[in-house]
């Protein structure tokens, strides 16, 4: 390893680590020193700017608490997230989207018609639609699991201490035998991501915006069918062409449409709406 330079190290480093042949761990881990090492010789990098980088990633690191994730925040502005989330959505399948940091697990048992808004101030939306597999055949029984931010644009789950219960406006409904899920909600409004950290700072750097669209968030799941994690956008809303975290895509926006005056409706609701939208799921075989 003498004849070292900054061509021989990236081979030298690759060779240090004895990882398994074959491995996808090998794999990941060649492909990010080869990147990581081809970026640092292409922009000739100084002194100042790696340690610029690591600082960076270290106040991260310090402002990160079981709550807030700022590499995660940090993933989603650079547009890994939504990356990753393009490069797994299958074939035929809804698009995924970001799962968010506000996901709980244990959300309540919705029943159908059920609605979520519960009084809240706001447009009250009535979201209806189908989960249906690749070839249009619906899937009752499927698990349609939701949770959204408030008419402000504020998660109940941030205001716990105003004694907000942090299971509202989310919950877990199961599609009827005709594949359909239906209930009303508040319209949500957009919201920013925390920016007080370094992902702020970056954002500011780089004049922008910390803004999401309007979105409703979906994990729909269904025996033998592989799970999908999405959000659904509403056509003509803020943001809904420069979102923060780069999670809208064009078969996620859903259409607002007024519901009139003596409109009635195929399934029993226990609000009666001021909008609404429909939105279909379309989940693939798992494997
Ligand atoms: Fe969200």
């Amino acid at each position: 390893m003498r004849q070292i330079n900054q061509f021989t190290i990236t081979d030298a480093v690759k060779d240090s680590f004895k990882t398994e042949e074959g491995s996808r761990f090998k794999f990941l881990l060649e492909g990010f020193i080869t990147h990581l090492h081809d970026y640092t010789r292409e922009v000739n990098m100084t002194h100042q700017e790696w340690m610029g980088i690591l600082n960076f990633l270290y106040d991260c690191g310090k402002i990160s608490t079981p709550e807030r994730h700022e590499f995660i925040l940090l993933s989603d502005v650079l547009g890994f997230s939504a990356l990753v989330d393009m490069l797994n959505t299958r074939g035929g399948a809804t698009e995924g989207s970001n799962l968010g940091p506000f996901y709980l697990d244990d959300a309540p048992i919705l029943e159908l018609g059920a609605d979520l808004a519960r009084g809240r101030d706001g447009t009250s939306l009535l979201v209806h639609g189908i989960v249906r597999d690749s070839l249009g055949n619906p899937l009752p029984g499927a698990i349609v699991d939701t949770w959204q931010a408030d008419g402000t644009g504020t998660y109940p789950i941030q205001e716990q201490a105003s004694g907000q219960d942090k299971f509202d406006l989310r919950g877990k409904m199961t599609a009827n035998e005709k594949g359909e899920y239906y209930y009303t909600t508040v319209l949500p409004k957009p919201y920013t991501v925390p920016y007080d950290g370094p992902v702020g700072d970056l954002l500011r750097a780089g004049n922008r915006h910390a803004w999401r669209a309007a979105h409703l968030h979906y994990i729909v799941r269904a025996p033998g069918m592989r799970a999908i994690t999405t959000e659904l956008f509403f056509e003509n809303t803020e943001y809904i062409d420069n979102d923060a975290v780069f999670g809208v895509r064009k078969s996620l926006i859903a259409k607002l449409e007024p519901v009139k005056k003596n409109e009635e409706f195929a399934f029993a609701l226990e609000t009666r709406p001021d909008a609404k939208c429909r939105f279909d799921f379309v989940l693939a075989p798992e494997g």
